[in-house]
C-alpha cells in the first residue's frame, strides 16, 4: 500500500477527472454513490475510500463552498444535520461521515425518508477514525420533513 499522503495527493489530482471510480467486489448489486464536497476536504476524500472499499462506485464532484452550501439547501439537508460532504445514492441523500453499511442497509430497508445524516464530524467515524479517539455519536434517519430518529448509536 501507498503512503496515506500520497494516496491522497493522488487522489485530489484525480478525483475531479474522473467520473467513476474503483469497482469492489459486489459492486454490481450496489449503486452509484455521488458525492458533492470540496476540492480541499481530506475527510471527505478517506469517506470516498470507505466507501469505494465497501464496493460502491462512486463519482465525486468537487463545487466551491458556497455551492456546497447551496446544493445542502436543495436537496434538504437542514443546518442542524450539516456535515461536510453531501452524497446522493438511489433516491436518497446522505449527509457526512455515514458508514457503508449504513447505506447498505437503508437501500436492503428502503423506508420513506430523505436518508441518512451524521451531523458534524464525530471522531471515529469513517473518514476520520484516526488515532484512539472515538466519540459516541448517532447516524439519522431524516424524514422528508425533517425530523430524525436513530438509525444506528455508535458507541465510544
Ligand atoms: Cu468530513
Ligand atoms: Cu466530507
Amino acid at each position: 500500500m501507498r503512503p496515506l499522503l500520497a494516496r491522497r495527493a493522488a487522489a485530489a489530482v484525480v478525483l475531479p477527472f474522473l467520473l467513476v471510480l474503483g469497482r469492489g467486489a459486489g459492486a454490481d448489486e450496489l449503486p452509484l454513490v455521488q458525492v458533492t464536497k470540496t476540492a480541499t476536504c481530506g475527510c471527505c476524500t478517506l469517506w470516498v475510500e470507505h466507501i469505494e472499499d465497501a464496493g460502491f462506485s462512486v463519482a465525486v464532484r468537487d463545487v466551491s463552498q458556497e455551492a456546497l452550501a447551496d446544493f445542502k439547501r436543495r436537496v434538504g439537508i437542514a443546518a442542524r444535520h450539516r456535515s461536510c460532504h453531501t452524497a446522493r445514492v438511489g433516491d436518497y441523500v446522505i449527509e457526512g461521515h455515514v458508514a457503508a453499511r449504513e447505506i447498505v442497509r437503508l437501500l436492503a430497508e428502503r423506508p420513506d425518508a430523505l436518508g441518512l445524516v451524521v451531523p458534524g464530524m464525530p471522531l471515529g467515524s469513517p473518514g476520520m477514525d484516526f488515532g484512539e479517539r472515538r466519540q459516541r455519536y448517532a447516524t439519522w434517519l431524516v424524514t422528508r420533513d425533517g425530523d430524525e430518529q436513530v438509525f444506528a448509536l455508535h458507541e465510544e
